[in-house]
């Protein structure tokens, strides 16, 4: 399973890459806000910090656009950036026609806000790339999301659809398990949520332990 971290804070995907060897990098328009710099500059940046790797970095269209044309349009201008960006699009009508249009000029697309499998299928269908399934979110509201995943997996493998599920608005460390156990592609989530997935208490407790072993033993 590929690790993507959801962020445009560049100081962080740095970071990440050293670290972490991360996959690849998701944004939205949220994360740009974030980062406190303008969308171009921020994405330039980004682009710049994975030039020559094979790592995906997924650059969202202006979420107002409501014309499948006009989504088309900034996709294209937005792909022809970086070879590195695949263009996320909001599930719903006209994304679902400019993915296919995309796609069917050589873009990539990740297919964004799914919340069922049926949106999941639309988007196989019409040749995403990459199609990402909020699991946060549906919880923050209420809803069950614990087969969302493998449920869009077990769909995909049905008919040999070639897309990638993304596990997104991944929160914890058990999310991250049970993407992985279900087959998902690839997780994004925040910095936060990885390093605490990195720990575990009884691995402190054991470090403890074994600290202390080694104090207490002659070097020679
Ligand atoms: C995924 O690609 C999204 O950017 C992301 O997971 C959205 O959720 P969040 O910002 O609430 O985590």
């Amino acid at each position: 399973m590929k690790l993507f971290l959801d962020s445009a804070k560049t100081d962080e995907i740095k970071r990440a890459l050293e670290m972490w060897d991360i996959d690849g990098v998701t944004t939205n328009p949220r994360h740009v806000q974030d980062s406190g710099k303008p969308f171009r500059a921020v994405i330039e940046e980004i682009a710049e910090l994975v030039a020559g790797t094979d790592k995906p970095v997924s650059v969202e269209v202006d979420p107002n656009l409501t014309d499948w044309e006009k989504i088309v349009e900034q996709g294209r201008e937005l792909a022809a950036i970086s070879p590195n960006f695949a263009i996320k699009v909001g599930a719903g009508e006209p994304g679902f026609k400019a993915l296919r249009e995309l796609t069917a000029q050589g873009v990539r697309v990740n297919l964004t806000l799914v919340f069922s499998v049926a949106q999941a299928w639309h988007a196989a269908r019409a040749g995403a790339a990459f199609i990402s399934p909020f699991l946060g979110w549906r919880e923050q509201h209420g809803d069950y999301a614990d087969q969302l995943i493998p449920e869009t997996v077990a769909m995909l493998n049905n008919f040999g659809y070639q897309s990638e599920v993304i596990a997104a608005a991944v929160r914890n460390a058990r999310q991250i398990a049970d993407a992985a156990l279900a087959g998902a592609h690839c997780v994004t989530a925040g910095v936060a949520v990885y390093q605490n997935s990195f720990a575990n208490p009884y691995t402190n407790m054991g470090e403890k332990i074994f600290q202390n072993a080694w104090d207490a033993t002659p070097r020679s």
